[in-house]
């Protein structure tokens, strides 16, 4: 589903602070994949995602989604493929715009705009399933302004957005920092139903190493801009969080330095 060959990309070329933020990346996803990823602050996790996604271009390499060569892909056109959440709940939702409005904004990405704006009685009934499914009581807000909703609430929308077409692949870079530790849980449950219920293939960043052990069917750790640790099955299920840190410093010959991740409970 998600094939990444060799692929480079440095920040400010030929400048004095030149970053290579990825230092040819390699990763083979097979449909259905959950996978985890960590590392350090400026590994190159979120570069890996938006490089994914085509929010830039990239130096050297090859990316394809599903056998399609996106390398150079324009953002807008690979986005037909791609479900994305980020950390930041105001993001991925208008906030104003009703909770059906934004639903229905999902639902017609990539037709034309001319599309008719009405939202017909049997969207409106999905819509009503599928926020039920959150268990946040929204299904009877449906034309309540997204921007009144919280964090948690928001970030859920956001998730429901980015999932109601079934996309080839979900990138989700640390979508549930910005929440407290128990709406936090809910929005990773729920994440983790989603992607098990519609089998999406997912890369999920996380700072918290527990997170990254418990969800999914495989972990990898990046450092450096390389992939340096990639485990999946019962290996993966086995681990702890201690084994995460040996492994960091076995594979970096660096102690594992992440401000969020060393606090994450
Ligand atoms: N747009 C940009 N311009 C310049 N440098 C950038 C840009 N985006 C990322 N970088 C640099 O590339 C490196 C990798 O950053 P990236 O955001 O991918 O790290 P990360 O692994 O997501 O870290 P964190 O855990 O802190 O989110 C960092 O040194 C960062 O400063
Ligand atoms: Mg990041």
């Amino acid at each position: 589903m998600l094939d990444i060959t060799n692929v480079y990309k440095s920040f400010n070329i030929g400048t004095p602070v030149q970053k290579d933020a990825l230092n040819g990346v390699n990763l083979h996803l097979d449909k259905g994949d959950f996978v985890t990823v960590i590392g350090g602050n400026g590994a190159g996790k979120s570069t890996m995602l938006n490089a994914i996604a085509g929010v830039f271009s990239v130096e050297k390499g090859n990316i394809k989604i599903d056998g399609h060569d996106v390398t150079r892909e324009q953002e807008f056109k690979r986005a037909k493929y791609i479900g994305r959440v980020f950390q930041d709940p105001l993001k991925g939702t208008a906030g104003d715009m009703w909770i059906e409005e934004n639903l229905a904004l999902a639902l017609r990405r990539g037709k034309r705009r001319s599309f008719s704006w009405g939202i017909s009685s049997k969207e409106r009934e999905m819509f009503v399933e599928l926020l039920k499914g959150l268990d946040l009581g929204l299904e009877s807000r449906l034309s309540a302004k997204v921007g009144l909703l919280s964090g948690g609430q928001r970030q859920a929308l956001t998730l429901l957005m980015a999932t109601i077409k079934e996309p080839k692949l979900l990138l989700l870079d640390e979508h549930t920092a910005a929440l407290d530790p128990k709406t936090a849980k809910k929005v990773l449950d729920m994440t983790d139903e989603i992607i098990s219920r519609s089998h999406l293939t997912t890369l999920m960043i996380t700072h918290n190493m527990k997170d990254a052990i418990k969800y999914g069917n495989r972990l990898i750790m990046m450092d450096g801009g390389k992939i340096i640790y990639d485990v999946s099955g019962e290996e993966k299920k086995n681990l702890h969080v201690s084994d995460l840190l040996l492994k960091f410093e076995q594979a970096s010959g660096g102690e594992f330095a992440n401000d969020r991740m060393m606090l994450a409970k």
